[in-house]
């Protein structure tokens, strides 16, 4: 069969190259016989008869004329077919095109005009086969590009001509030797912002299969190209006479057709001329199952990266409408509102949903002279208004829908903001207040880290140059080194301090000698290089300045105390460097840096989905629980927050910079100082105020870290509109209205087990609770975060939540950007 085909091929192929005669126009003298054919004056295309393999039907055609695999790209009498004889192709002397068999008996197909006077038929380099006067310029009577089969060719259009009424659509052929109309249609829907459709009438009825999307400036919203490509030029025309979808390529070297093929999938493919191949590669759709016209129903949105694929809009403000048919994974019922809006009292807000493919438009209305805000107030002043969005990707122009919000689909990143309406008490941050994002850029974060590691060293020089006192046995003791000897009974002596002695030259040679390119940052105290040792692995040394008031023993301290730790949620201490004036710590290499770097990042939060965020909290569970409990001595770190959480090529989190960490003795519970350090956002009230700490102070510092992570939000920086509601306090209103779901980061999306979020919510506010007593130990979250939400203990109202911070006025960092201040660790001492 296969071999058959081929044969027919090549026969035609034979009839081409013999039988050319180079013309490109018939005239009413001069039609076109069986075996002639009419080229393109550029030599691309052919046009002329032929019979489907299999079938004794013949039809005028058209294919490439250099594709020796003929392609049929448009067919002019697809569904009247010349039977049983060959055909001739002429023009009446009025401009009339006509198809005839052989004896020139029966007309089978006929288009074109009536009404010229000298009129040709001529093939264009485009591929048009158009009506026209001869000599006459400008207008065509009639043109081939008005009337695709199944195949759109470079500057074709398809859409509605207004003016006219033509509507230029492509159906798929039948099969592969019939080339009549088969089940599926491309058209555009003009109404609202006009989008293309796929339509099938393969169940009989016609149904909707999948749209592209309105336009977005670029290209079809719906179908993101996901080809670099440069080839093509996309363009969309909507004004009074057409609205229209063509392309373009770029040079006419590229062959390049879009085609809809039996089974309704309409592919872009491009001609390999190297190869003889066409490639299939460049764009297709429907693509997945969330490109299925409305998969998951009214206020439905598909996640392709989720199962089921259905989800709510904003969950919980909808919800399912059919909960057992939600939970057989049938989403066509869609969701239903929680609660009614409430248009007359004006109470309604909005929920921004990002990276969506816009619902269909069809019902909306588009005003591209509105700017957002105004679309928020349309929307506003209409009852039946239910969303509002930009028309295009570059924020400009507003569509308001008014009747349910079909088809959404989530994407990973593109994609649109969509601002649905709902009740009062369903809106998560109203989108009246813009929340300034403090955009860290990587300079300064990869500054916040150096920073807070060299700090966290030179602190703890700092704190044992003092001598503390204890406020409740009136003991005096000293500082982290002193306290690490009592607490081991003097068991950790420099003879089994078992950590490897870097020689100088080893990391001068694994760092390119200190090289500019090698540097990983710098703070005031010192650099961090990236290193590599014996070409294999990766290491980040910290190497103290000369000027560091660090003296040698507290160096080697600090050291012992790090490299005594081990455990999988612990950055490690690989070895050291000392050699004359040379202090070096050199570390594993952490190369996903930083939590904070990811959390308060505008662009890489994306990256930090539910299932990451949870297992990053677990993490940090395990590794505090191990400080506090479950090592040889008992910890306090004393400067838990998201900077000091570094995460490895996994996004597995280690907690890093033991500075500041203080071991304490078996019956020791907490101690004061009048030294204290820290950092804003994340100290608790007794040891900000008192000087206070236990690990009932890290436990806060813990809770705080959660609810961060959960909001992607910072304690202390501006979170609203009101700049003395800190996260803390938000989270406490949220949780007492019963809405705390609303604090979940909303760049997460819909993709997160709103169980596991509850629970860490609630456990965060557990852990920061006013009174030291009242917080859980570590042994207690960890239990918690694995038992029943209902279980757990109701939490009372968090330290600093109604109030500023202490330190908040005065700022004893030298930094200059007061935005910075949050991730500072500062040392404060009490007045004598
Ligand atoms: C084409 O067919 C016609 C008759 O249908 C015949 O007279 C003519 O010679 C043919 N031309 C070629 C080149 O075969
Ligand atoms: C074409 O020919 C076949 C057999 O050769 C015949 O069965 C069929 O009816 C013919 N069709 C027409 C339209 O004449
Ligand atoms: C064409 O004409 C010839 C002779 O005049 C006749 O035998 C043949 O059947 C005709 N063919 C068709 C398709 O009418
Ligand atoms: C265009 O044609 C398609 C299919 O033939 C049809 O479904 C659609 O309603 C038409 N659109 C207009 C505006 O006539
Ligand atoms: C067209 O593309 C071909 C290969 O992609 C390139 O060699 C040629 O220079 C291009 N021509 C123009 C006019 O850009
Ligand atoms: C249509 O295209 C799709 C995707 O390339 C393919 O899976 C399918 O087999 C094609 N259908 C036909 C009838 O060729
Ligand atoms: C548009 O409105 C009509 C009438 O209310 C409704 O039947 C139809 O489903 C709506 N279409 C869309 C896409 O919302």
């Amino acid at each position: 069969m296969k071999r058959l085909q081929i044969r027919a091929i090549l026969l035609i192929t034979l009839l081409i190259t013999t039988t050319t005669f180079g013309k490109d126009t018939i005239t009413p003298t001069q039609p076109l016989a069986n075996n002639e054919t009419l080229v393109s004056s550029n030599g691309q295309y052919t046009l002329g008869f032929f019979t489907p393999a299999g079938s004794n039907n013949c039809y005028l055609g058209l294919w490439y004329s250099k594709i020796a695999t003929q392609t049929i790209l448009w067919v002019a009498n697809r569904d009247k077919p010349v039977t049983n004889s060959t055909g001739i192709l002429s023009i009446t002397s009025k401009g009339s095109l006509t198809i005839t068999d052989s004896n020139s008996t029966a007309v089978v197909w006929s288009a074109g005009s009536t009404g010229l006077t000298n009129p040709v038929a001529q093939l264009l380099d485009t591929g048009n086969l158009v009506v026209r006067e001869d000599g006459g310029s400008g207008s065509y009577a009639w043109q081939g590009f008005h009337h695709p089969t199944d195949t759109m060719l470079p500057g074709m259009k398809v859409g509605v001509f207004r003016t006219s009424g033509l509507n230029v659509s492509m159906t798929s052929w039948k099969s592969d030797d019939d080339p009549s109309p088969g089940s599926y249609t491309t058209f555009m829907d003009p109404r609202g912002d006009p989008e293309l459709f796929l339509y099938s009438t393969a169940a009989g009825s016609a149904n909707k299969v999948w749209r592209s999307g309105a336009w977005n400036g670029v290209e079809l919203s719906g179908s993101p190209s996901s080809s670099s490509f440069q080839g093509f030029v996309f363009s969309f025309v909507n004004n009074d006479q057409e609205v229209t979808y063509s392309y373009e390529v770029a040079n006419n070297s590229i062959v390049s057709r879009l085609v809809i093929n039996r089974t309704g999938v309409l592919r872009r493919t491009v001609w390999l001329g190297d190869t003889n191949q066409w490639t299939n590669d460049f764009w297709y759709a429907p693509k997945d199952q969330c490109d299925s016209y409305g998969l998951c129903g009214p206020y439905g949105a598909c996640d392709p990266n989720r199962s089921p694929v259905c989800k709510c809009l904003l969950e919980p403000a909808f919800t399912p409408e059919n909960p057992a048919n939600w939970q057989l994974r049938d989403g066509k019922d869609g969701c239903i509102r929680r609660t009614p809006l409430n248009c007359i009292g004006g109470t309604d807000g909005f929920n921004k949903v990002i990276n969506v493919k816009l619902p269909e438009s069809a019902n909306s209305t588009v005003d591209m002279s509105l700017s957002l805000d105004q679309c928020r107030a349309g929307c506003l002043s209409n009852c039946a208004c239910t969303a509002y969005a930009s028309a295009r990707q570059d924020g400009s122009g507003c569509v308001i829908w008014v009747s349910a919000l079909v088809d959404i689909r989530l994407y990973v990143d593109g994609g649109q903001d969509l601002f649905v309406r709902v009740a009062a008490a369903d809106v998560v941050i109203d989108v009246a207040v813009t929340t300034p994002e403090q955009s860290h850029k990587s300079k300064s974060s990869k500054l916040a880290i150096v920073l807070s590691l060299i700090l966290g060293v030179l602190l703890l020089a700092f704190i044992s140059c003092f001598v503390w006192r204890r406020k409740k046995r009136s003991k005096v003791m000293l500082g982290a080194t002193a306290s690490f000897n009592d607490a081991s009974n003097g068991g950790a002596g420099e003879n089994d301090l078992d950590l490897p002695l870097f020689d100088f030259g080893t990391i001068a040679a694994s760092t390119n000698h200190f090289s500019e390119e090698s540097k990983l940052g710098e703070g005031g105290f010192g650099p961090v290089y990236k290193g590599k040792l014996e070409d294999t692995q990766d290491i980040a040394v910290k190497r103290l300045a000369r000027t560091s008031v660090q003296g040698r023993e507290e160096f080697k301290n600090e050291m012992v105390l790090i490299a005594k730790l081990q455990h999988r949620n612990l950055v490690r201490l690989l070895g050291c460097c000392i050699q004359g004036e040379e202090r070096m710590l050199i570390y594993e290499y952490m190369p996903n840096r930083s939590l904070d770097a990811f959390l308060f990042d505008k662009e890489k939060v994306a990256l930090l989905d539910w299932q990451t965020r949870y297992r990053i909290i677990l993490g940090v569970t395990r590794g505090l629980l191990y400080l506090h409990q479950d090592s040889r001595f008992r910890i306090i770190h004393r400067d838990l927050k998201a900077s000091n959480i570094l995460l490895d090529k996994d996004m597995n989190p280690k907690i890093s910079d033991f500075g500041m960490a203080r071991i304490f003795g078996g019956d020791e519970t907490d101690f004061n100082t009048r030294k204290v350090v820290g950092t804003y956002g994340y100290m608790s009230p007794e040891y900000a105020m008192d000087g206070i700490f236990s690990v009932k102070s890290d436990v806060f510092s813990y809770g705080v870290l959660v609810l961060e992570i959960v909001s992607g939000k910072k304690n202390r920086g501006v979170y609203s509109n009101s700049s003395h509601v800190n996260l803390l306090s938000h989270a406490w209103s949220l949780w007492k209205e019963g809405k705390s779901i609303q604090l979940v980061d909303e760049s997460i999306g819909y993709s997160f087990s709103m169980d596991e979020a509850i629970r860490c919510i609630k456990l965060g506010l557990l852990c920061v609770q006013e009174r030291p007593e009242d917080r859980p130990l570590m042994s207690s979250v960890v239990q918690m975060l694995f038992s029943d939400i209902a279980l757990m203990p109701h939490p009372k109202q968090p330290g600093f939540a109604a109030r500023r911070g202490p330190f908040e006025a005065e700022s004893s960092s030298n930094k200059k950007d007061p935005s910075d201040v949050n991730d500072i660790t500062i040392s404060m001492l009490e007045g004598r």
